[in-house]
């Protein structure tokens, strides 16, 4: 008896015919439930869309509305070292440098001469190239410069297909890290690329460097600078073919079979050296060890 009194008692509550409720709510009360959760809904997803647009209004499409990071342009060397920043080879064995040619290959590909001259301007040399928006009318795209390969002669890899790295006397190219709107040097001086030997520590405040065994330089241009022309850089979308300068160095007498320690450093006036330890320091160190059975 008390099974089926629960039992009626149940289906009561879901449908009470004599009170005309429905899981213990009449109809009308249903109804303004789903109607307050309604307009509660779509409430919210106006807010959401509203903040959604105000956000998106104030973001430039052509420019990262935050870059806090790269406000000191990095250096970087090609090629790739390792994490450890060592290049170590052995003249005689074209399997421990062939990588090394045919990264530079790789990477100096957009920088073709007949490519640069499709897609880019010769600029007028030593000043910047401004291209600015005025007010909300955007010049964009904006035009890059030419960089060409045969800039860096010796090192372009166009004569010498190995670099030099087959002959103990290997290239290094450098760039310097895009920053949006730097116009790095001052007073019309280009920023310039120096090489040197790295001064590390041998024991408690005793410091030691190879110098004398890194030999003369060449560097690519001549001047080692990055010409003012292809600054200042607009950022990725409004300055589509953008092509980063870069300076060559080549080692023409590097001492072989030892390890050589090398920095080295970007000269701006307004591009800070920072510490050894900072990533994105106008800096950036290397070993170099050529290896030879001769
Ligand atoms: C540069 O590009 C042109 C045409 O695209 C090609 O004929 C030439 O071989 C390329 N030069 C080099 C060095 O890759
Ligand atoms: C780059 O090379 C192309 C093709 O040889 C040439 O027409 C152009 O003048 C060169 N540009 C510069 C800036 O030297
Ligand atoms: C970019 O390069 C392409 C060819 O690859 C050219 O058609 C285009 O006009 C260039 N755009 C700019 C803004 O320089
Ligand atoms: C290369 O450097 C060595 C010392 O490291 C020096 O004795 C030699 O004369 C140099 N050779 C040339 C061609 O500069």
């Amino acid at each position: 008896m008390a099974k089926d009194g629960n039992k009626s008692e149940w289906k009561e509550f879901v449908w009470n015919p004599r009170t005309r409720e429905f899981l213990g709510r009449t109809a009308s009360s249903w109804g303004l439930i789903f109607l307050f959760y309604l307009v509660f809904y779509l409430f919210l997803a106006g807010l959401f869309a509203l903040t959604m647009y105000i956000m998106l209004q104030t973001l430039d499409d052509h420019k990262p509305t935050w870059q806090d990071r790269l406000s000191t342009p990095g250096l970087v060397i090609r090629p790739h070292a390792d994490e450890t920043f060592e290049i170590v080879y052995t003249i005689q064995e074209t399997e421990s440098w062939d990588m090394f040619p045919r990264a530079l290959d790789t990477f100096l590909t957009p920088y073709n001469d007949t490519l640069q001259a499709q897609k880019n301007n010769e600029c007028t040399p030593d000043q910047y190239f401004l291209q600015e928006d005025s007010g909300d009318v955007k010049n964009n795209p904006k035009r890059s410069c030419q960089f060409n390969r045969t800039i860096l002669d010796a090192c372009s890899g166009l004569q010498d297909r190995s670099y030099g790295y087959q002959d103990g006397k290997p290239c290094i190219i450098i760039k310097l890290n895009r920053v949006i709107g730097l116009k790095p040097g001052k007073n019309g001086q280009a920023p310039s690329i120096t090489c040197g030997a790295k001064k590390y520590k041998v024991g408690k405040d005793e410091w030691k460097d190879d110098a004398d065994k890194i030999g003369e330089l060449a560097y690519y241009p001549s001047s080692g600078t990055f010409n003012l022309m292809y600054y200042p850089y607009y950022g990725k979308k409004a300055q589509v073919n953008y092509s980063q300068p870069l300076v060559a160095i080549k080692f023409l007498n590097i001492t072989v079979n030892e390890d050589v320690n090398i920095e080295c450093k970007v000269h701006a006036d307004n591009i800070p050296v920072g510490s050894e330890r900072d990533k994105f320091a106008g800096r950036v160190s290397f070993k170099l060890r050529i290896n030879s059975n001769n």
